[in-house]
Parts: structure tokens; sequence; C-alpha cells
């Protein structure tokens, strides 16, 4: 009976630490689902013109956007985000998160100036969401 307790219990630990493995490094289907909520705006074209997902020009390409300094692909960004690239903005998990969840209060905060803008103004609400989207993004890129 101890040991059906003990395997039980070893059971749930391992499998409870699965869960939050899987919860932080992200899911990449569920990341494609919600991609959708910024497909009015972004494609992710690759750099020989794969189209994986086919969406709207107002905002820069996806594609390879883990290790890109931020404000470098071929798009007219504003000001604040081509002067946080400058200063050593690079696009990793931990930017992207913070960078979704508030374009603008992020730029303000790296810029440490209160009037940095974002042409971005799109908020992602959950945080989830943010970590799948980005495991969907670096499955695609050169920099997985
Ligand atoms: C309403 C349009 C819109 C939506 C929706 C939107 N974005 Fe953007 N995004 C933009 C624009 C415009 C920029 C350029 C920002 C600037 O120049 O200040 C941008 C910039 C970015 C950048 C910086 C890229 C670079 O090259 O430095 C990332 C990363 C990004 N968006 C991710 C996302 C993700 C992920 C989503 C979905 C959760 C999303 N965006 C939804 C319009 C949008």
């Amino acid at each position: 009976m101890k040991a059906l307790l003990f395997i039980t219990f070893l059971m749930s630990v391992t499998m409870g630490q699965g869960c939050v493995a899987e919860s932080l490094s992200g899911n990449v289907a569920d990341g494609k689902k919600s991609f959708k909520k910024c497909k009015s705006c972004h494609s992710i074209i690759s750099d020989d013109g794969v189209a994986i997902e086919k969406g709207g020009k107002a905002g820069p390409n996806l594609w390879g956007i883990r290790g890109r300094v931020s404000g470098t692909s071929s798009y007219r960004y504003g000001n604040s985000i081509v002067t946080a690239g400058e200063a050593g903005l690079v696009w990793e998990k931990k930017e992207f998160i913070e960078y979704v969840s508030n374009p603008k209060a992020f730029l303000v905060a790296k810029l440490k100036d209160k009037s940095a803008r974002s042409k971005m103004s799109y908020k992602l609400k959950k945080v989830s969401d943010a970590i799948n989207i980005w495991a969907y993004l670096v499955s695609h890129g050169p920099n997985k």
C-alpha cells in the first residue's frame, strides 16, 4: 500500500513538472491559433519568400523575430522602436512577452522616456498566449 502511494506521489510530481515545463516553453499549435490575433497586421514570410502566415501589412514581418534587433525589418517603424534597437534591444522571449502585453509601456520603460511611442496599438491580454505565440514564431524561424 505504501509503495502504491509513493508511486502515485511520484507520478503526480513528474506530471506536474511536465505541465509547468509545457506552460513555460509554450505550445506551438496553440500559438498558431492565437496568432490569429496578430494576423490582421503581421505576416510570417521566410527570407526565401515562403508565406507561413499571409497577414496584413500594417506591421512588420515577424519571420526570424528571435535574435533580431528591434525595428530592423524592411518596414517603416516609429522612432522609439528603432531607437530601442540602436540602444541594443534584441527580441528574445522575455522582451517579446513584455512588448506584446503593452508596446508603449514597454518602450517607455526601455528608453526611460515618457514620450516614447509605439505604432502597435494592440495589447495582448494573456501572457500564456504570448508564450505560445513565441513558441510558434520560433518554430518557424532560423533561430530555433
Ligand atoms: C493593429 C495592428 C497590430 C496588431 C493586431 C499586432 N501588431 Fe505587432 N506591430 C504592429 C505595428 C504597427 C508594429 C510596428 C511598431 C512601431 O513601429 O512602433 C508592430 C511591431 C511588432 C513587433 C516588433 C517587430 C520588430 O521588427 O521589431 C513585434 C514583436 C510584434 N509587433 C508582435 C505582435 C504580436 C505577437 C501580435 C499578436 C499578439 C501583434 N504584434 C499584433 C501592429 C500590430
